[in-house]
């Protein structure tokens, strides 16, 4: 079985989202976390970009033992002296630097030639290499590079040193079967010279289906941030496409080093942190991933979890799994439930309270145990604890 990495970036793209900003003391914080979590790099920031930037890159390098620590750095010789000013006292220590490759990128935003970015990009690598032994070459938009010339750049940077390329979907423009083939031409080009990362963006909700299409086609590492945050519409999110390849190994026949139970805490520290909710529909980690309301699937479940549930919630850090109460509930959960408030009643009481039970869920979206206890206590005696 494959082991894919996990390149955490929730630090530096996951903190590009509008509103995320972390504190230093934050970062350390959620970089200690993402350890438990088992990743594999955690790239902690972007350490030309501002003092704080630099000065969480450092304190992570210092404090925080357990994972490789990456920094990011444009292919500027600058920002590669300055991220590595910040990894320095890490035992682990990547330096990740990038230059555009597509012509969009290269014509408007740059201005230089095809050839003038490719030299560009194998002289930032070997100065890198000078640094550190792990660096990292991503070739930003390489999803709207032409492919030869991205095939050429790939090349140029592992024969100067790179021993991981990263392949951004940096607009989040590709789909997987397209992406899924890119990634084959390039392992076939590449073979093992080079782990295969990639880094997919979410503008049309398919990061983690690039990324899985990615790992089939010979992908090794995944870039992605926890509850997808990031740019725009956020990055792959690393629950996702880690629970994927989990509870389908049957088919993916790869798996990661993450210990998943520690999913839900890590989740709930980013919320907190940076205020930014997940909306309750959210796979895996939304509120509603493991409540099931429809009667016809309390019924399953409380004959057998198989029946509705692919993945078991102790499996990602939850408790169980959630029975809500509400008009599309049956029966079977509703006595169920009044069992567990410790009410012992006759099938006459039931009728009667259920009746009651489903008038009450017409009107009211959630029912509480309170309102249960309010419905059944004129109706029924509590059994003796
Ligand atoms: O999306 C992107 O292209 C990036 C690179 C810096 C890897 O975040
Ligand atoms: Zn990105």
């Amino acid at each position: 079985m494959r082991i894919i990495k996990i390149f955490d970036t929730t630090l530096r793209d996951g903190e590009q989202s509008p509103g995320a900003s972390m504190n230093v003391d934050e970062k350390i914080q959620v970089a200690k976390q993402l350890v438990k979590l088992g990743v594999d790099i955690i790239e902690a920031g972007f350490p030309f970009a501002s003092p704080g930037d630099f000065e969480a890159v450092k304190r992570i390098a210092n404090e925080v033992r357990g994972a490789i620590i990456a920094g990011l750095a444009r292919a500027k010789e600058d920002d590669i002296k300055r991220a590595y000013e910040a990894l320095k006292d890490a035992p682990r220590k990547r330096i990740h630097t990038f230059h555009s490759t597509s012509d969009i990128h290269l014509k408007y935003q740059f201005r230089v030639s095809r050839e003038e970015a490719l030299k560009r990009s194998v002289e930032m690598v070997k100065l890198a290499r000078t640094l550190v032994e792990d660096v990292e070459f991503s070739p930003m938009d390489a999803t709207r590079t032409e492919v030869s010339y991205l095939l050429d750049v790939v090349e140029a940077v592992i024969e100067a040193g790179a021993s991981t390329v990263n392949i951004p979907d940096t607009v989040g423009y590709i789909t997987p079967t397209e992406f899924g083939e890119l990634i084959r031409t390039i392992k076939e080009r590449i073979g093992d010279r080079a782990v295969i990362s990639v880094h997919c963006h979410n503008d049309l909700g398919l990061a983690v289906a690039n990324s899985l299409a990615a790992i089939i086609n010979g992908a090794g590492q995944v870039e992605c941030t926890i509850n997808g945050i990031g740019e725009r519409a956020g990055n792959c999110a690393m629950e996702e496409v880690v629970m994927a390849l989990k509870t389908r190994r049957d088919f993916y026949n790869a798996d990661t080093n993450i210990n998943t139970r520690e999913i839900i805490r890590t989740s709930r520290l980013i919320t907190r942190i940076t205020g930014m909710a997940v909306q309750p529909n959210k796979a895996i980690v939304g509120a509603n991933a493991f409540a099931h309301e429809s009667g016809i699937h309390q019924d399953g479940l409380l004959k057998e979890k198989m029946t509705y549930e692919i993945i078991r919630p102790e499996d990602i850090g939850l408790q169980k799994t959630e029975l809500v109460l509400g008009k599309h509930s049956g029966r079977h959960a509703f006595k169920t439930r009044l069992q567990e408030l410790g009410y012992d009643l006759s099938q006459e009481e039931i009728d009667t309270a259920f009746k009651k039970f489903k008038h009450l869920a017409d009107q009211k979206k959630y029912i509480f145990n309170e309102d249960l206890e309010a419905l059944v206590s004129e109706e029924v005696s509590k059994t003796p604890e």
